[in-house]
């Protein structure tokens, strides 16, 4: 398969930069981007944020290899109460996990999806279909005056799209993943999410602001210095290509295998997905709050979640190969996810994100500031304040060019 039009031509741009020994921020006239303290300390920012982009966007709550045919899933991470269904035939629903009744919780928290062939709630035992109808309940004659609408469970838009279950978790939105990513889809197939397999979830809280989790993926300026002894021997360093989608986010960090094959007389594009991250590990921003990394043989899926201003709701998902899903290699993958989920994000990336949160108080920056090497940073703030926008004024996020 061909590369996709922007991860070639991403492509190209690490190949020239190895080329001209220069890297394209050096040639770059952008200000540096001057992000406000206020948010990611301010309650009002956080809040404006939940109900802008955490209610209203279309989010991801899993892989599709979470949830098989015949299947149910609780999922709590974004503040709501959802309800995962997949039908016999393979479809893909969303609800408020929400009994229509006295609004007893359906279905409990559980590791993995279940099978059910309905949802019996545990109060008074109204019971549903995965589709989300009312199947029975006891004593219906109790009940003479209720319309379907007032007794099947609230449906939330919801798609299944390149491997992923997206739901937007306002009842009535509208859903249309291939416009909400726009250029970004048609590089998805590629990327081939949709064959990977779901081994392992970690979800956790951490004191920062979800934002900094983000920035932290957003540029591959502190590579060097922060996974000095983790990561980095594998990087080459600040040698990056990266495009806007919208919104949206995708960059190549070019690996030290990169370098030498950008180097080389015979620089053929790879053509497919263990070629490239072989030589670039991409990562993508979905907004506004999922990170992908396209790891040399897994990928790591992340989502973040604004529990308070200064509290961040963390999960990452490790998708790996259908074909190494076996019992054989899974203490391979138990150890790969402990490296990188507790050496590299818990040690590295998520400890700075508590540190910068924990300075904020001392007063010594006004701004943040994300130079010319970390424009990404610019670029998701100020799609986070359009998107804000237009709030009153108290609860809008501002981005200022130095
Ligand atoms: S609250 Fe669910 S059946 Fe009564
Ligand atoms: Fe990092």
């Amino acid at each position: 398969m061909p590369l996709p039009p922007h991860t070639a031509s991403e492509l190209d741009r690490i190949r020239a930069q190895t080329l001209a020994g220069r890297l394209e921020w050096q040639d770059s006239t952008v200000p540096a981007a001057r992000i406000p303290v206020e948010n990611y300390l301010s309650d009002s920012i956080r809040d404006a944020e939940v109900e802008r982009l955490f209610r209203r966007l279309p989010l991801i709550a899993g892989h599709a290899s979470e949830l098989a045919a015949g299947q149910v899933l609780a999922h709590d991470d974004y503040g709501v109460p959802l309800l995962l269904t997949r039908d016999a035939d393979g479809r893909f629903r969303a609800f408020l996990n929400v009994c229509r009744h006295r609004g007893m919780r359906l279905v409990a928290a559980t590791a993995k999806a279940e099978p059910r062939a309905s949802v019996v709630c545990p109060y008074h035992g109204w019971a549903y279909k995965l589709d989300g109808a009312l199947r029975h309940r006891l004593h219906a004659e109790a009940f003479d005056d209720c319309s379907a609408a007032d007794t099947n469970l609230v449906a939330l838009p919801a798609e299944e799209r390149h491997g992923l279950l997206w739901v937007v978790p306002t009842p009535g939105a509208a859903i249309d993943i291939a416009a909400w990513l726009g250029g970004l889809d048609a590089e998805m197939p590629f990327f081939g999410v949709d064959q990977l397999i779901h081994f392992r979830t970690v979800r956790a809280e951490y004191p920062a602001n979800w934002k900094l989790i983000v920035d932290a993926f957003l540029e591959a300026y502190h590579i060097r210095v922060l996974h000095k002894e983790t990561i980095y021997p594998f990087f080459a360093d600040g040698l990056t290509a990266g495009d806007r989608f919208g919104p949206h986010l995708q960059s190549l960090v070019a690996r030290r295998a990169g370098q030498e094959w950008a180097k080389s007389a015979d620089s053929t594009p790879p053509g497919d997905m263990a070629g490239l991250c072989a030589l670039v590990t991409p990562s993508q921003v979905i907004f506004p709050n999922t990170i992908t990394i396209f790891h040399p043989d897994y990928l790591s899926l992340i989502t973040l979640y604004p529990v308070a201003a200064g509290r961040l709701g963390w999960t990452h998902r490790m998708l790996i190969p259908a074909d190494r899903a076996t019992p054989d290699w899974a203490p391979h993958w138990e150890k790969t996810f402990r490296l990188i989920e507790e050496g590299v994000f818990q040690k590295e990336d998520i400890a700075c994100a508590i540190g910068i949160q924990r300075g904020f108080a001392s007063g010594a920056n006004s701004h943040l500031t994300a130079g010319r090497a970390e424009q990404g940073l610019g670029w998701f703030h100020a799609d986070v304040a359009a998107a804000l926008a237009p709030a009153p004024a108290a609860a809008t996020g501002k981005l200022s060019r130095a």
